[in-house]
């Protein structure tokens, strides 16, 4: 039986099938790092990582580049009941970043309602940088709720809940190099 993401999120469970491999994802990391390139050679990238379940990916993004790379980090977190985010999102790390004149990427790894995402472009409208575009491993285009632009995507994916990669459940499973679904106990 499929279970879905909101399934999994109430019920014990255990780890599943290997969704992505690590070496897959590893090329795919390694074109979007050859995209983001293309688009800004003539200029610095400004990778603006969301925390937590962004770290691995954009580690193995930013060391995919070459040329003028900064990397910065902001913790994103919903507010709301366990299985479904609420659209309030707390974006904390924002201040102590200068983004005026910058070429911002943000880096997330799952786009899933798309109110995190929402909530952090329109954040940073009005920052006065030249450009900010959007990296992000996985895509949910099922679980949509609020339409976000993605310019540079690794995967969509069925509505599964997936862990590894650096995302979790509960905490557990971030280090975890390939992309795994979850079965329930
Ligand atoms: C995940 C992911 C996105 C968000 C996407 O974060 O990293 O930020 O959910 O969901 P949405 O499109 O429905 O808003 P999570 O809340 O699991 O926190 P984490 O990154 O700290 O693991």
């Amino acid at each position: 039986m499929i279970e879905t993401a909101r399934v999994i999120r109430t019920q014990p469970a255990r780890l599943g099938p290997v969704l992505i491999e690590a070496s897959e994802i590893a090329g795919r990391v390694r074109s979007i790092a050859d995209e983001i390139q293309r688009d800004h050679a003539h200029g610095k990238v400004r990778l603006l990582v969301a925390l937590k379940g962004a770290w691995v990916f954009a580690a193995d993004l930013a060391r995919s580049m070459e040329g003028r790379v900064e990397v910065d980090f902001l913790r994103l977190s919903s507010y709301g009941d366990s299985t479904e985010s609420s659209g309030q999102v707390s974006i904390s790390g924002y201040e102590e970043l200068e983004l005026s004149g910058t070429r911002i990427v943000v880096v997330e790894d799952l786009v899933d309602s798309g109110r995190t995402l929402h909530a952090l472009m329109k954040r940073l409208r009005g920052c006065g940088a030249r450009s900010v575009r959007v990296a992000a491993l996985l895509s949910k285009p099922s679980r949509r709720i609020v339409e976000v632009e993605i310019d540079y995507l690794g995967f969509e994916i069925p509505d599964r809940f997936v862990v590894g990669y650096g995302m979790d459940l509960a905490g557990a499973y971030r280090h975890l190099p390939d992309i795994r679904t979850l079965l329930p106990l």
